[in-house]
Parts: structure tokens; C-alpha cells; sequence
């Protein structure tokens, strides 16, 4: 069963609450101006695009005006148009951005470049429609080739992703790629980093299971090859309870973050 565009919401939803403080942290650094007009790329339901917000004097102003959106994916962006009513949001391929050169002060990314099928071109195309000194930013790129799951019966788990992510055309490891990827799109004093984890034990969310195990189900049913049976996604499920529940449950996938200059 895969996921409806609502669920689809929550989940990222749920990912933009990870990368949250590294945002407003990043943001931070290109000081946008209240006139500032900002791009995302494959913004999906408006998770992130919701969020901006640009601290100003006194306050955090809402950049509202400024705002656009592109996506491939129409359901998503009909989510979006609700989420953030203000932005201007196109139906469009990031290979192929449908703006002039140097049109945003700042052109950003949000789990977007493993899914493509170039990441070279669409960051050349985040470059090229950023205005020289403006600022291209990928937020969060996730390693799997890196993740950590302890206890030790639910490396399965992550194994299985891995594969289910390849055969849906994802590239499982851009995280470590996307510093080398910035630099070859030709952005200038590039930085990059890793987000840390944490964790707060005998701390179980529903919702947040929930979700997590909505994504593993999905991403098992598209496994070429071996069909895993119900019967055994729920026993990990409950494995992943029971560990969350004794506070022992450590599931980390390294997300990289890194931003450079258009010149
Ligand atoms: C994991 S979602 C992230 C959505 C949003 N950035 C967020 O963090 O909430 C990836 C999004 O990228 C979009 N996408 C993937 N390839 C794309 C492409 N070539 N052009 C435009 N959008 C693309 C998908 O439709 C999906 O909405």
C-alpha cells in the first residue's frame, strides 16, 4: 500500500521537525532581506516551504511574497498550495528550473537530491537561478549506507531499506556525496556538515511509529525479489516497540546538510 499524499505530509512533516534547528541556523547565516525571494526544489506538500521565516529586527517575519515552490508531483503540490497559500509553486522538473538566471536570493533543497536521476544538473540549475553572491543550500541528504540499528535483529530493517530505496531510483548514500557534488556544480565557499541524533529514552510516540513504520512497509512492499511476509514486518515492528520502550532502540541515519555561494 503506498502512502496517500496526506500521510505522505506527515511524514514530512515529521523530517522537517529533524532538520528545524539546522534551518533557522543556516537561515541565519544568509541574513535574507524581508524582500528576499527564495526557491525550493521539490518542496512535495510544503512541509519545509511553510517554515521559513526570516528573523528580522524585533521579529520573525514570514516571507510569504517571496516564496516559490516547485515539484514534480501535482497531488503534492495541491497540498502545498494549502500549506503555504501564499507561495507561487509550479509544476516543473528540477533538471529543467522554469526561471530566469539570477532570479532568488536563496534556492534550497530538502531531501530532494538523492531521488534524482542527475543531482549534478539540478544543483548547475539551483546555481544558475540563484543571483551571483545569493545562496543554494541542500538541508538534508541521508547516508543509509551509514545508519545505525541497534538492537542488532533490526539491522534487517535497515538493510531492507536500502535496497527498497535503490530499486525506487533513490541513490541510498548521497549524503557523503553532496560537499563533492556542490563543489563540482561550481558553488563558492561551500560548507557542509552532519546533523547529530538524539534520543530521549522510555520517550515513545505513537505517531512518530506509527509513520516510521507506514515508510518501512511501503519501502519492503517495493523490494524486488523477496516478498516479506506480514507476519514478519510485524514482528520487527514489535521488536522496534519493545526496544523503544526499554529506551535501548537506536536507529540513526547520518543526514548531511551543505550550502555554498553562486558566484
Ligand atoms: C522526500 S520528498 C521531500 C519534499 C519536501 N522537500 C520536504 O522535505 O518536505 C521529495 C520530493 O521531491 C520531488 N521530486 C523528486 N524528483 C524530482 C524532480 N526531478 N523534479 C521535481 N521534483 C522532484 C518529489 O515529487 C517529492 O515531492
Amino acid at each position: 500500500v503506498s502512502l496517500t499524499p496526506a500521510e505522505w505530509h506527515r511524514r514530512y512533516t515529521e523530517q522537517a521537525r529533524w532538520t528545524a534547528d539546522l534551518r533557522r541556523y543556516l537561515l541565519m547565516q544568509v541574513r535574507l532581506s524581508p524582500q528576499a525571494r527564495l526557491l525550493e526544489v521539490g518542496c512535495g506538500t510544503g512541509a519545509v516551504l511553510s517554515e521559513i521565516k526570516t528573523p528580522s529586527a524585533s521579529e520573525l517575519r514570514s516571507l510569504a511574497e517571496g516564496v516559490y515552490g516547485i515539484d514534480m508531483a501535482l497531488p503534492s503540490l495541491r497540498l502545498a498550495r494549502q500549506h503555504v497559500p501564499g507561495a507561487a509553486l509550479a509544476c516543473a522538473d528540477a533538471h529543467r528550473l522554469p526561471f530566469a538566471d539570477a532570479s532568488f536570493d536563496l534556492v534550497l533543497a530538502h531531501f530532494l537530491l538523492l531521488w534524482v536521476k542527475d543531482p549534478l544538473r539540478v544543483l548547475n540549475e539551483m546555481r544558475r537561478v540563484a543571483r551571483p553572491g545569493g545562496a543554494v543550500m541542500a538541508l538534508a541528504e541521508p547516508d543509509y549506507g551509514g545508519r545505525v540499528d541497534y538492537p542488532a535483529a533490526l539491522a534487517q530493517v535497515g538493510a531492507w531499506q536500502a535496497a527498497s530505496l535503490q530499486a525506487q531510483g533513490a541513490d541510498p548514500n548521497a549524503g557523503r556525496k553532496l560537499a563533492g557534488w556542490l563543489c563540482a556544480a561550481g558553488l563558492a565557499e561551500v560548507q557542509a556538515g552532519v546533523l547529530g541524533g538524539q534520543w530521549q529514552a522510555q520517550r515513545l510516540d505513537p505517531a512518530a511509529l506509527d509513520s516510521e513504520w507506514q515508510v518501512i512497509s511501503a519501502d519492503l512492499q517495493a523490494l524486488p525479489g523477496a516478498s516479506i511476509p506480514a507476519a514478519e514486518t510485524a514482528r520487527l515492528r514489535r521488536l522496534d516497540e519493545a526496544a523503544r520502550r526499554e529506551g535501548e532502540r537506536v536507529l540513526f541515519v547520518p543526514t548531511f546538510y551543505a550550502w555554498g555561494k553562486a558566484r
